[in-house]
């Protein structure tokens, strides 16, 4: 068998296993256990007739377009509709700042690839989504923490990260952030702190990558709308490249997402994603497309934010009766996650076999590190299963992290 690693690039020997890829093929063909372990939304708030009869039109072989290479930067007709996309979030773009992508995951590695040479400073918080570590490393960014605080980044730490990273010599390029509800923690970036963190960006002249899957998703209870505000909606200097997707709100299947960025940026972006896959797939586009133009988003929205909400309060409630104050969690206000802190000294790493064996799966929260942090943290997804599977989940996570935690123990801050 030839060795191949001489044959590899750095960035390929260097290249890692998704962490919650690996949670999913732990469970893979064990049908008793309960997963929390990846973001995925439930099948059944896919709106099924209505995309069936969108496929049935699209599909006649009246409209070749529809199976055709189409332009890199994405099916014009979708483009225009996310001009309005853009303005119900309160973001002023014209179709120049715009271009789709086969997925924000796309997204996030097309920006890594044009702002960053091998060894450039990509700055993330402690924790941040998995997705975009992988991504920005298969660029060589070298990437460093900042950490949070209970409404998101923690803008002193910021500074001081930016300062030692520029005094060493380094090239930072950009904050990477995903102000509502994260990706792992679900927290919300206060509206306050966003204006700050704009601020921020001018006077230390720094770009912002503002990854926005879920912000459609608020939990009305203790959210409004106007508290995910985007950055970009008052990036008057043009410092945004703001990500969003179709991913959560109507199916990843699609694989359609969008970029907004100055139009100098979506230049790069295009030329970059000409070489990736030359366009993103026409069907899905169409289908999307269809979907926004008859009001299906639209409709379903409302019943998706009610959907996850009771997911939410079924893992709460349930983790409080089980656990107490045993353990910690930022109450999520919105989006498909929720983050908990076991007592220091416990590690979630460790104890993940034995909630295997208690037939329930959650992603280690370490890999949302990259600092090599987090060992007593774990993120759980309420998106996926259905009610009573969270229900008994949650019940068997209690029972094996109870077992973990010596008698009268408590958990720590949530978010440190
Ligand atoms: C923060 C974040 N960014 C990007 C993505 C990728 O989304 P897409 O399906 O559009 O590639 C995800 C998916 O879970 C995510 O949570």
């Amino acid at each position: 068998m030839i060795d191949y690693s001489p044959f590899l690039s750095t960035a390929a020997r260097t290249m890692a296993p998704s962490a919650i890829r690996a949670m999913g093929a732990l469970a893979a063909g064990r049908r008793d256990v309960i997963s929390f372990a990846p973001g995925y939304p439930a099948p059944s708030v896919f709106p099924w007739e209505a995309l069936r009869e969108i496929a049935s039109e699209l599909l006649t072989g009246a409209d070749g377009a529809v199976l055709q290479y189409g332009a890199t930067r994405g099916l014009r007709r979708l483009l225009e509709a996310l001009v309005t996309v853009m303005a119900e979030r309160s973001v002023q773009a014209s179709i120049d700042e715009l271009m789709i992508v086969s997925g924000s995951q796309q997204a996030l590695d097309l920006t890594g690839r044009i702002l960053c040479d091998p060894g450039d400073v990509i700055l993330v918080e402690l924790p941040t989504y998995v997705g975009a570590i992988t991504a920005f490393r298969g660029s060589r960014a070298h990437l460093v923490g900042v950490r949070q605080e209970p409404d998101g980044v923690d803008l002193d730490d910021l500074v001081e990260v930016l300062t030692r990273e520029r005094s060493a010599g380094r090239t930072v390029r950009a904050l990477y952030v995903v102000p509502n509800f994260q990706n792992p923690t679900g927290l919300l970036i206060s509206l306050e702190k966003r204006r700050r963190l704009l601020e921020l960006a001018a006077q230390h002249d720094l770009l912002i990558i503002e990854d926005d899957p879920y912000g459609e998703l608020y939990f009305e209870d203790v959210t409004t709308r106007a508290e995910t505000r985007p950055l970009k909606a008052d990036d008057a200097e043009g410092r945004v490249v703001y990500l969003s997707t179709f991913s959560k709100t109507l199916a990843p299947g699609f694989r359609t997402a969008w970029i907004t960025a100055p139009a100098p940026i979506i230049e790069k972006l295009e030329i970059a994603k000409q070489s990736a896959d030359l366009c993103t797939g026409g069907l899905d586009q169409h289908m999307v497309y269809e979907s926004w133009r008859r009001g299906v988003l639209s409709s379903i929205a409302p019943s998706l934010r009610a959907h996850y909400r009771r997911k939410r309060d079924v893992m709460e409630r349930t983790l409080r009766a089980e656990l107490g104050d045993r353990a910690s969690w930022p109450a999520p206000r919105g989006g498909f996650f929720l983050w908990i802190s076991l007592p220091e000294g416990l590690d979630a790493t460790r104890m993940l076999p034995r909630a295997i064996e208690q037939r329930v799966l959650y992603v280690i929260g370490s890999a949302f590190f990259v600092d090599g942090g987090g060992s007593n943290t774990l993120r759980l997804s309420f998106s996926h299963p259905p009610e009573s599977e969270i229900e008994e989940g949650t019940r068997r996570l209690c029972e094996t992290i109870r077992t973990e935690i010596a008698p009268g123990r408590t958990a720590t801050d949530a978010v440190r």
